[in-house]
């Protein structure tokens, strides 16, 4: 890591339809915490995704790579849409984000599902069932079927053709997304939830046995296993029951999608990507979001949270990172919502929200929505 007297250097790639418009905001607060910190973020912007394809015909280039790999950070937005969709699947926009989640080797993605109380109304499960919900997913990132060899459609003759990935791992591979989820569940509920298809797949069988071996370091904390149709169901059913969730790379990216209805919306979910070194790359769940890109209409706040996932993890500042998350909370209990979670109600727009946000960090401790329980 960068001392603190130097600048923190960060790679902002805001890709795609909403990206652009959630990072552009998300920047707002970056600069927020650099007066506060009193520490310069250096930003460094880039392009990724469908923006990439279109001036260099790749959706990431090697100067892009080698930049996040100089970078003590990556902002990351989202790419993809319909406009690149009949492109080859290594030259589609979400191969640049694979790319660079693979050659920064960040196999830990870190995917929070916090039900905040101002948002218990906004979940489409009933309050009882959501109420202090704070679940963490941990997706394994750079290997399994996104990455396994060999994949392609090969030729059957008579106008039929085979499509095939293929579903892989190592043992390290397994072994130290493991180790992050059993360290991470320390320093919350105790409690880790491996999920896999140990019925069904060789992968699967493969990473249970590890998880039972590596659990047996760390007898402090629980270790159950799940199978992942079983998953989905429960995180619908009773999704209070989980603490940590470790899976694979695609069932993570599943899971996490519907554990964010969860929360109220998609556009809530942050996520971290972190590797064994210092490099990261922070940034939202959801995607470009084609159907409401360019209205102002995205919620911001996936891509605001991820900064302070950023504020957490690579700049070691988890008070600015607690702090960011109660003015998220503050600007919540203020009434702003986008129409993503405003339930019908009035909404603002990304802007806006962010606006409320910014207000809540200017405000002094206590004097946002006294008497308060989040200050
Ligand atoms: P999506 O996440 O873009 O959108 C799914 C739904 O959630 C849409 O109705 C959208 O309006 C809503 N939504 C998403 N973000 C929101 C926000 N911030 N505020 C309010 N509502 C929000 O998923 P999709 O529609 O399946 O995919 C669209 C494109 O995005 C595809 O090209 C896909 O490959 C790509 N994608 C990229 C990433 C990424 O870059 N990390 C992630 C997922 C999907
Ligand atoms: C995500 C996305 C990506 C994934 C795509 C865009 C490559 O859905 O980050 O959840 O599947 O990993
Ligand atoms: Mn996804």
């Amino acid at each position: 890591m960068a001392a603190a007297s130097e600048p923190f250097r960060l790679l902002v790639l805001p890709g795609d339809g909403v990206g652009p418009e959630v990072i552009g905001q998300t920047l707002r607060i970056v600069r927020w915490f650099e007066t506060e910190l009193g520490r310069e973020i250096a930003v460094t912007q880039g392009l990724a995704g469908g923006g990439a394809l279109d001036a260099h015909g790749v959706p990431i280039t090697d100067a892009t790579v080698a930049q996040a790999q100089r970078s003590d950070a990556v902002l990351f937005g989202a790419v993809g849409g319909e406009r690149w969709d009949g492109q080859p699947i290594h030259l589609r926009p979400e191969a640049g984000l694979l790319r660079l989640r693979k050659d920064l080797d960040l196999f830990a993605n870190l995917r929070p599902a916090v039900c905040y109380p101002e948002l218990v109304g906004a979940s489409t499960l009933r309050p009882e069932f959501v109420e202090g919900l704070d679940i963490l997913i941990i997706r394994e990132l750079t290997a399994g079927v996104y990455f396994g060899e060999p994949r392609g459609v090969q030729d059957l003759g008579g106008g039929q053709q085979r499509a095939f990935d293929t579903q892989a791992y190592t043992t390290a591979e397994v072994e130290r997304v493991m180790r992050t989820a059993f360290e991470l569940a320390r320093g919350r509920r105790g409690r880790v939830c491996s999920v896999d298809k140990a019925n069904v797949m060789q992968t699967g069988a493969f990473w249970r046995a590890i998880a039972t071996r590596i659990g047996a370091d760390y007898p402090d904390v629980e270790l159950i296993h799940m199978y992942a149709d079983n998953c989905a169901m429960q995180l619908m059913r009773r999704p209070r029951q989980f603490d940590v969730v470790v899976t694979d790379n695609l069932f993570g990216d599943i899971l996490s999608d519907a554990a964010a209805m969860l929360t109220g919306s998609l556009g809530l979910l942050p996520s971290a990507s972190l590797g064994s070194g210092r490099k990261a790359l922070y940034e939202p769940v959801h995607g470009s979001a084609p159907d409401i890109a360019g209205r102002g209409l995205a919620n911001p706040l996936a891509g605001i949270l991820s900064f302070g996932m950023c504020l957490r993890y690579s700049m070691d500042d988890p008070e600015a990172a607690d702090r960011l998350e109660r003015a998220v909370r503050q600007a919540l209990a203020a009434g702003a919502r986008t129409a993503d979670i405003a339930q019908g109600g009035p909404s603002v727009s990304t802007e806006a929200m962010t606006d409320a946000v910014l207000r809540a960090l200017d405000a002094p401790a206590g004097d946002w929505c006294s008497p308060c329980s989040i200050c």
